[in-house]
Order: C-alpha cells, then sequence, then structure tokens
C-alpha cells in the first residue's frame, strides 16, 4: 500500500509521518495523493466471499488491516494489538463527547420509499444520521485522527508534548466542522474552525458548545476567486495547522477512513446475497465522500455505477464529466490538466441542500475515476426535486436527514422522471441529521 500524486506520478510511503499533499505541490492544491492498494476495487469474483474483517462493531476495528493507518502504525513498531487499543481508547473518548462511539449504520430496503417515488426495484437506504456526529464525516477525519495520535505517541511529530500540539484546523459550514470539533473535543486538541460569513444558528451553537474556535470569513477585496473559508483555512495551515480536513488535495488520509462507509454497505448487502447494485446515487459537494464510498464498495467486492449527484444551483463535477467525455484523456492523466476540468462555478452556488454547494468539487479526480471505474454517470438535480426529495425522505422512511443528506436521492428521482431507470436495485446515503 502506498500513495500515488494523480497529477504527478509522486509516490509516497505509506510509513511517511503527516503525509497530507504531494511534495511537489506548489500552492495551488492541483496534485492528490490516492491510496494504492492491493485490495483496490475489482471484479474479481474469487475474492467475494472472502472474511477480510475481524468481528466487531466498530468498523475501524472491524477493517483494520484495510487501513492505511494500520500500515503506518506497523511501520512505527507497534504491534497491532497496540494500534487496536489506541483506536478503542480514541474511540471511548468519542463517544463520550458524542454519545455514541464509531458503530456500523443501518442499511435496509425502504418499500415505503420506492412506493412514494412509483419505483419497481428496491431502494437501499444507509441511514448515516446515526454515525458520530450525526453524518459520514466523522468517518473521513477519524483515520486522520488516528494517524496523528499514533504519530504523536511513537515520536514521530515536530512537536514536543501535548501542550505544544499545533491546532487542528478545517473549513465548512455544517456536518464536517461538527464532527471535526466532536473529534477534536475528544482528543482534547485546539481547532480553528473556518466559516462563511452567513453561518450561525444551531450550528455555530454547537460548535461554540464542542469548545471550537469558530472564524468567519468574509470574502476580502484581496482575495482571489474561490471559497475565502478556504483560504483562510489555508492560510492557517501555512502556518503550521495541521489540515484536519475532508478533501483529499487538503489531506490524502481523509479517503482512507472515508472507505468504511463502502467496505461496510458491501459486507450488508453480500449478508442480503446482493453482490450487484443498479446504481449508488451519492450527494457531491467537495467529492470526497462518493470517491471514497465507490472506492470501498468495490473493494468490499460489490459492483455498483457511482452515479454522483449535483444541485442545478452549483454543478461543477457535471461540467468536468462532460468535458471528460468529450475529451480522450485517459482517466490517469486527468489531473495533469487541473484546471481544463475543474475551475470554480462562475455563480453565486445556491440550492436547498447548502451543505454540497462546494464551488469546486474538490475530489473531481477520483470521483471521475470511480465514475469510469464503475460505469457510472453524473446527474444534476432540477431544484424543485431537491425539494420534493428532502419532505419524501424523512416523512417514508423515518430517517431525519437534511435536504443535504437527501440530495442524492434527488438524484434518484431525477432519474426516475427522466424514465432512465426502470427497476433494479439502488442504493443512497441519507446523512446529516437535522439539528433542532
Ligand atoms: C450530509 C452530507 N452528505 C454529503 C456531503 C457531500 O460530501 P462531499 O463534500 O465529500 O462531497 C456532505 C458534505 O459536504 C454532507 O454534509
Ligand atoms: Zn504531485
Amino acid at each position: 500500500m502506498h500513495l500515488r500524486c494523480a497529477t504527478c506520478g509522486h509516490v509516497v510511503s505509506i510509513d511517511t509521518t503527516m503525509p497530507w499533499r504531494c511534495p511537489y505541490e506548489s500552492g495551488d492544491r492541483h496534485h492528490v495523493l490516492v491510496i494504492e492498494s492491493s485490495n483496490a476495487p475489482t471484479d474479481d469474483r474469487e475474492n467475494l466471499g472472502q472474511k477480510i474483517f475481524v468481528e466487531d462493531p466498530n468498523p475501524f476495528v472491524r477493517y483494520f488491516d484495510r487501513l492505511a493507518v494500520s500500515r503506518f502504525a506497523r511501520a512505527q513498531g507497534l504491534d497491532d494489538s497496540e494500534t487496536l487499543s489506541i483506536v478503542r481508547e480514541l474511540d471511548d473518548r468519542v463517544a463520550s463527547v458524542a454519545g455514541t462511539g464509531f458503530r456500523s449504520t443501518p442499511l435496509a430496503v425502504s418499500t415505503d420509499l420506492s412506493d412514494a417515488l412509483g419505483f419497481t426495484g428496491n431502494v437501499w437506504v444507509k441511514d448515516e444520521t446515526h454515525n458520530v456526529a450525526g453524518s459520514h464525516k466523522a468517518r473521513h477525519l477519524f483515520g486522520i485522527l488516528l494517524h496523528l495520535v499514533i504519530a504523536e505517541r511513537t515520536g514521530r511529530v515536530p512537536w514536543g508534548d501535548d501542550e505544544s500540539r499545533p491546532p487542528l484546523a478545517i473549513s465548512s459550514c455544517g456536518n464536517a466542522a461538527i464532527a471535526a470539533s466532536t473529534l477534536a473535543a475528544a482528543a482534547d486538541w485546539p481547532i480553528d474552525v473556518f466559516i462563511p460569513e452567513w453561518a450561525g444558528g444551531i450550528v455555530v451553537d454547537t460548535l461554540d458548545h464542542l469548545g471550537a474556535r469558530v472564524h468567519r470569513c468574509p470574502r476580502r477585496e484581496s482575495d482571489p476567486p474561490g471559497d475565502p473559508t478556504v483560504l483562510r483555512f489555508r492560510e492557517a495551515v501555512a502556518s503550521g495547522a495541521v489540515p484536519f480536513s475532508v478533501q483529499g488535495p487538503e489531506n490524502s488520509l481523509c479517503l482512507d477512513g472515508g472507505r468504511t462507509i463502502g467496505w461496510e454497505i458491501a459486507e450488508q448487502l453480500l449478508a442480503a446475497g446482493v453482490d450487484h447494485l443498479d446504481a449508488v446515487y451519492v450527494q457531491v459537494g467537495g467529492g470526497a465522500f462518493a470517491a471514497s464510498l465507490s472506492r470501498g464498495l468495490g473493494e468490499g467486492g460489490v459492483s455498483a455505477p457511482l452515479v454522483a449527484v449535483q444541485t442545478e444551483g452549483c454543478a461543477p463535477l457535471s461540467r468536468a464529466w462532460t468535458r471528460y467525455r468529450e475529451s480522450s484523456t485517459e482517466a490517469r492523466d486527468l489531473a495533469a490538466d487541473w484546471t481544463h476540468y475543474m475551475w470554480p462555478w462562475e455563480h453565486e452556488p445556491a440550492s436547498l441542500a447548502d451543505g454540497i454547494l462546494d464551488d469546486e468539487t474538490y475530489d473531481w479526480v477520483v470521483d471521475l475515476r470511480e465514475i469510469e471505474r464503475t460505469g457510472g454517470r453524473v446527474v444534476v438535480a432540477p431544484e424543485d426535486v431537491v425539494r420534493r426529495a428532502a419532505e419524501l425522505v424523512p416523512r417514508s422512511t423515518g430517517v431525519e436527514a437534511s435536504p443535504t443528506g437527501t440530495a442524492g436521492v434527488a438524484g434518484l428521482v431525477t432519474e426516475i422522471d427522466a424514465g432512465t431507470l426502470r427497476g433494479g436495485d439502488v442504493l443512497v446515503v441519507a446523512s446529516g441529521v437535522v439539528r433542532r
């Protein structure tokens, strides 16, 4: 297992401490280190029945051997039992802050939802609203936190003791910020959270309650194009903060722990006798979620076309996908031509699904690789469909997911409306609990 830069091909050993970004990245974040491993996505049927996990409800224990962090810890001289006790200790501390540690989340067919949609197939709903901090985001971040704590305990970090730790930093307006602040509180690690000027209400109250240092980020006249929260976050990282980010180009390891949801779904589906889905609909903002979920599904032995869902109010990945299909570039060369495919959305992003309004799909490279590998596509949901899905999902499934977390269903509805999807098994992920 190692990391390889999709842009320049540079290989970084999995033994490396804090391998956040490619060393040849020069400030534009147009390089991304991607995990390559022997259990990379495969359609190899022979491996399907293999048990690649230990029986434990915590996915970071259950799939320990597949995680980059297990290899890193071994390279630092820890044996697996020592590392697993660190995982359990941190998980206990997460549970004391969040009310739950990391546990497998429910997956079930919702006939009420398929009936409400007039869909003749099975709609599998993965309910991530019960994950730590109410969304899947903590999965991306716990892998990074484990890496940090292991590096610290094995004396591989440049700071001396707990007291001189650099702060963690994240830019986000919602679920990722709450997940990051929850994990930071559990590890007793200071965190700076960069949020949009307009953010407020329950999210900010929650961040305050968790002890995060919250920074509002109005656009400055001197700012280049792009999200000002991301600009301020990068300044903090340049001054020494740890990028506690859910975007692969900011921190490659977010794409490690993020795969646990894919492995978990694959195991749940295989247990139900399903090894193929006709589509998996994933709402896409920064793109790390779709990238790691789809990889995890493939690595877990389930084949499923990835359908990346964006809203008409902000669809940079759809733009990239169109250009990709028009070009003859091979998937592996995509990243070298970064700005031909990905640049900030020109209009003010707007949608009820406000958690996926990232003006760039930062993880577009792995998203397009996964769409290509799985024979998937990008769907842009009209705003009225986003609204319909947001009402429909809580009503027919009882899952209290926010409009961002039901936007994948809006992609499914869009395809049903267009008549391009008939029966079969499809999967959606409801994530991002409604906070009251
Ligand atoms: C509930 C929910 N679903 C999906 C996403 C999309 O994840 P990503 O930004 O990695 O594409 C987000 C976050 O942005 C989210 O909060
Ligand atoms: Zn590079």
